[in-house]
């Protein structure tokens, strides 16, 4: 669902330290934005952004990207964002679709959290793990790829796995129980949410060696 549009929304997007109004531009160039050669991860589909925000506090030795599409979704983030004092953190609004523009092969990991399911056959290529986002995150990876999922929908989960095998990755963790593992793991707001209504949390953590 898409939340109310904020009064000042423009206002606090741009005026955001964490808001990269134009990412392109660092193309190439992360490690210089962020002033080190830590690893980067990217999340695409951040939300609110508490999973970011929770990750960048947790590991302040890891970079962070954070991409989302909806601008109202976004500005809670950045709201969030502002009270903090975080280096390791930026988010930009962009579809996923056109991270080929703005990243080039230097990102170690990419979390998707609760990503759109479309559950209907027609809308299968906006599934953030279809064959088409799969070869875009091709060219996102420093080294060898390596995603990680979490998802409530077994239904989007079963098909990532057939789409992640497709590709050519292998599973370092296959999961229907999160909660049950021991797993580091820090909470999205969508995951908050199911557990607190005892639903089950699937999570995944795939690699693929990408040749050079
Ligand atoms: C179901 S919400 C989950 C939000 C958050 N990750 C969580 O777990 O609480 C999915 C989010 O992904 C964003 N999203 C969906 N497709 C996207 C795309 N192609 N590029 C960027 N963001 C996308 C949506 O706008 C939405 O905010």
């Amino acid at each position: 669902m898409r939340p109310r549009r904020m009064k000042n929304q423009n206002e606090i997007i741009n005026n955001s330290k964490y808001y990269l109004a134009n990412p392109a531009e660092y193309k190439g160039k992360f490690n210089e934005l962020f002033g080190n050669n830590n690893p980067i991860r990217l999340e695409i589909g951040i939300g609110k952004g508490d999973f970011i925000i929770g990750m960048a506090e947790k590991y302040p030795d890891i970079n962070f990207l954070g991409v989302e599409v909806q601008e109202s979704v976004i500005v809670r983030a950045i709201k969030k964002l502002d009270n903090k004092k975080l280096d390791n953190v930026y988010v930009m609004m962009v579809n996923a679709d056109k991270l080929s523009d703005i990243i080039d092969h230097e990102i170690d990991t990419l979390h998707l959290n609760f990503s759109d399911p479309w559950p209907k056959t027609r809308h299968a290529k906006r599934r953030l793990t279809s064959e088409s986002f799969l070869n875009i995150y091709d060219n996102l990876f420093k080294g060898d790829a390596h995603i990680i999922q979490k998802t409530d929908n077994i239904l989007l989960f079963a098909y990532s796995i057939e789409e992640l095998v497709k590709h050519g990755y292998k599973f370092n963790k296959v999961s229907l129980d999160l909660a049950n593992e021991d797993i580091d793991n820090v909470e999205t707001e969508y995951e908050h949410k199911f557990k607190l209504k005892g639903e089950r949390i699937n999570y995944l953590d795939a690699v693929k060696c990408i040749r050079k």
